[in-house]
């Protein structure tokens, strides 16, 4: 089955088996960011961005793609918010194992970035309901909502540049 998309802000064509995953074709074509958790649909390891919004890509048949924009974490990785993320995780240490921590900045990264549209700033309530299809198993989340909470205070100051802006 061949496909036509919008991968990382680029053109692409796939190739895929009938009824291969989003998440099994991403992982083929070198994108490793995304995560083979439980591939039930569960854990959040293996979130993406399908035209915008979170998706689990192991539930997601790669044919969903054909004419569709897909972005993964390597695709944010020039952008600054982003970037803003994945320091205050750091900064925050809300990374241990990091097994989950592509899916929650997936997920961090597009509620943000909602709310920097909106020009709203979420609260920890907003941030943890984000957070709520990504499974950690090792850091309680405490740190990674305050880590979250930390961009949010700067959302304002952070430019909208980058993949998902073009
Ligand atoms: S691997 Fe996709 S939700 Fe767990
Ligand atoms: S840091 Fe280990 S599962 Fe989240």
């Amino acid at each position: 089955m061949r496909m036509d998309l919008t991968l990382n802000g680029r053109p692409a064509q796939w190739e895929a088996a009938p009824g291969a995953t989003l998440l099994a074709v991403l992982r083929d074509e070198g994108l490793v960011a995304a995560k083979r958790g439980c591939e039930t649909g569960d854990c959040g390891a293996c979130t993406v961005l399908l035209d915008g919004q979170p998706v689990n890509s192991c539930v997601v048949a790669a044919a969903r793609a054909h004419g569709h924009r897909v972005t993964t974490l390597e695709g944010l990785a020039d952008d600054p918010l982003m970037r803003r993320l994945q320091d205050a995780l750091v900064e925050h240490a809300g990374v241990q194992c990091g097994y989950c921590s592509p899916g929650m900045l997936v997920s961090l990264y597009h509620l943000l970035r909602a709310c920097r549209a909106e020009g709203t700033r979420p609260g920890d309530h907003a941030i943890r309901e984000a957070l709520s299809g990504n499974l950690c198993r090792c850091t309680g989340y405490v740190k990674p909502v305050a880590a979250a909470a930390a961009v949010a205070a700067a959302l304002a100051g952070i430019p909208a540049t980058g993949t998902e802006a073009r």
